[in-house]
């Protein structure tokens, strides 16, 4: 049973609340794993009353959610839970009306002055600080029960400016208060790589660079800049999907097995995948890193214009909406392993895959004979399917020496629908479970990893490829590779 808790979404009338938070909640209460007396508490800027709220949170629940709101005494149920109070964030004053809402239904469930809470910064970042600042000055930090602070990325624009937000925020939340989300963690298939690597006696003793040729990260997406291009041009590929999402995905396949499955030791190990990535100087990041941004092309049947031409995009813009590299992870489990990342919007598909390209056996025999036998490859779908598959090689049925390939599958969300990230995450956070969340130094790490690229792309000491929409991105994507004598393995 969750024990009771007060949540306080900051930005509730906001594209965050309405897409994911409220229909994470509402699939989390009809599973049964909202099962305490919970309160959440939305907070905007305009007024409106709990009635209207609450239409506002089932009107999104119906458009976004898994499962439709079907069961009105349960809805009721639901719904009676919910609040809303205007503030302008900005002005630490107006937290009182947030403050005696959330006392008031402490009262009434009879847990005043200790009461657990839970903020939820569904907010832009540039007001995480002054937020965080205000919840303390207000009082609303102030329980006997715990507290707890949710954030989105991005942490920063950098180290720098990382570390300036995290000290501030640390006047008012601890490290283990600061629950910072990746959504990527809470996927299924992310969370999945732990278990397949630690709980077969298949994958351990080959995951290494002693049997492991490559390992290939996909992130990529056919919209555009859509209509975010205010942060995004500003961001770029690199901070917005490799600085968290893609280097989590590398930290969860890369890391040792930890000591125990507890949070701490979880971190640890992921860390010191970072500690070793290997950090490129600035004169050599062009033999490394590619950048891209899109021009015009076909998605879906459908003409799309160049980055350049969208909507509040600088035309002269050099932001990358695509990012390839080769990057190694220099200790002695990868030494000389190539993970090749690569990200970008307005691409061939929406796919987020993680291909291990096992060593080729040695060139006699089937491979002697038959050059074009493939490697095996173990292919950890993320999205949109959800699953494995490993290929191997087998005999041709009927044939005398005829190798063909074959694929042994899993599917993970082929029966029903699994729970989406912001469910899992949410559940985490409420239950006090930081492992899938982001700790702070994997954020200053990740950083430190990005900058010198950053600054080298800043500074235009690399050159900037484009490539066609509805495209795999630019050639020298592919000679990344090529040169080390692989490939991009297709989406599956
Ligand atoms: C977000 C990025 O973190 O992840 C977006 O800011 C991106 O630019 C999104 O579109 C991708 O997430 P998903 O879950 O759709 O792969």
């Amino acid at each position: 049973k969750t024990e009771p808790f007060t949540l306080v979404i900051f930005g509730a009338t906001g594209d965050l609340s309405k897409r994911k938070l409220f229909p994470a909640l509402f699939m989390l209460f009809k599973n049964g794993l909202l099962n305490s007396d919970f309160t959440i508490v939305g907070v905007g800027r305009s007024e409106r009353t709990a009635e209207k709220f609450r239409m506002e949170v089932r009107d999104s629940i119906n458009q976004f959610a898994r499962l439709q709101v079907t069961d009105e005494s349960q809805w009721n149920e639901f719904a009676s839970r919910f609040f809303y109070a205007a503030a302008d964030v900005n002005n630490p004053v107006q937290y009182q009306g947030i403050k005696k809402t959330v006392e008031e239904r402490e009262q009434a469930l009879g847990v005043k002055g200790k009461g657990n809470r839970l903020f939820y910064l569904a907010i832009a970042p540039d007001l995480f600080a002054t937020v965080s600042l205000n919840l303390k000055k207000s009082g609303l930090t102030e329980t006997a029960g715990w507290k707890r602070l949710i954030i989105e990325k991005p942490i920063g624009h950098d180290y720098s400016s990382a570390k300036v937000l995290n000290e501030q925020i640390k006047q008012s939340f601890t490290e283990k208060e600061t629950y910072r989300i990746d959504h990527y963690l809470g996927k299924e298939m992310v969370q999945n790589i732990e278990v397949l690597r630690f709980a077969n006696s298949l994958f351990e003793p080959l995951w290494s660079h002693h049997f492991i040729e490559s390992v290939q990260i996909t992130a990529s997406e056919t919209v555009g800049v859509e209509d975010r291009a205010n942060y995004y041009d500003e961001a770029g590929a690199l901070r917005d999907m490799v600085q968290n999402h893609i280097l989590q995905m590398l930290m969860m396949v890369c890391m040792e097995p930890p000591s125990r499955l507890k949070t701490e030791a979880i971190h640890d190990e992921k860390v010191k995948v970072l500690r070793s990535l290997r950090r490129y100087q600035e004169d050599e990041i062009g033999n490394y890193v590619v950048r891209g941004q899109y021009v015009t092309g076909v998605i879906n049947g459908k003409q799309v214009p160049a980055y350049r031409d969208e909507k509040n995009v600088n035309p002269e813009s050099r932001t990358e909406t695509f990012v390839a590299a080769r990057l190694y992870v220099d200790n002695l489990r990868w030494a000389g392993v190539p993970f090749y990342i690569r990200t970008g919007k307005r691409m061939a598909e929406k796919a987020t895959e993680i291909v291990i390209q096992f060593k080729e056996m040695p060139k006699n025999l089937y491979f002697n004979k038959n050059n074009d036998l493939g490697p095996n490859l173990l292919v950890i779908s993320i999205h949109p399917m959800e699953g494995m598959y490993m290929t191997l090689n087998a005999k041709k049925p009927g044939s005398v020496d005829e190798i063909t390939p074959v694929a042994m599958e899993f599917c993970n969300n082929c029966e029903e629908g699994t729970p989406e990230a912001y469910e899992s995450l949410l559940h985490d956070a409420i239950i006090g479970d930081q492992t899938f969340f982001t700790h702070w130094e994997e954020v200053s790490l990740a950083w430190k990893f990005i900058d010198p690229i950053r600054r080298t792309w800043d500074q235009e000491k690399a050159p900037m490829e484009f490539y066609e929409s509805g495209s795999w991105g630019p050639q020298a994507a592919h000679e990344l590779l090529a040169g080390q004598g692989h490939k991009w393995w297709p989406i599956s």
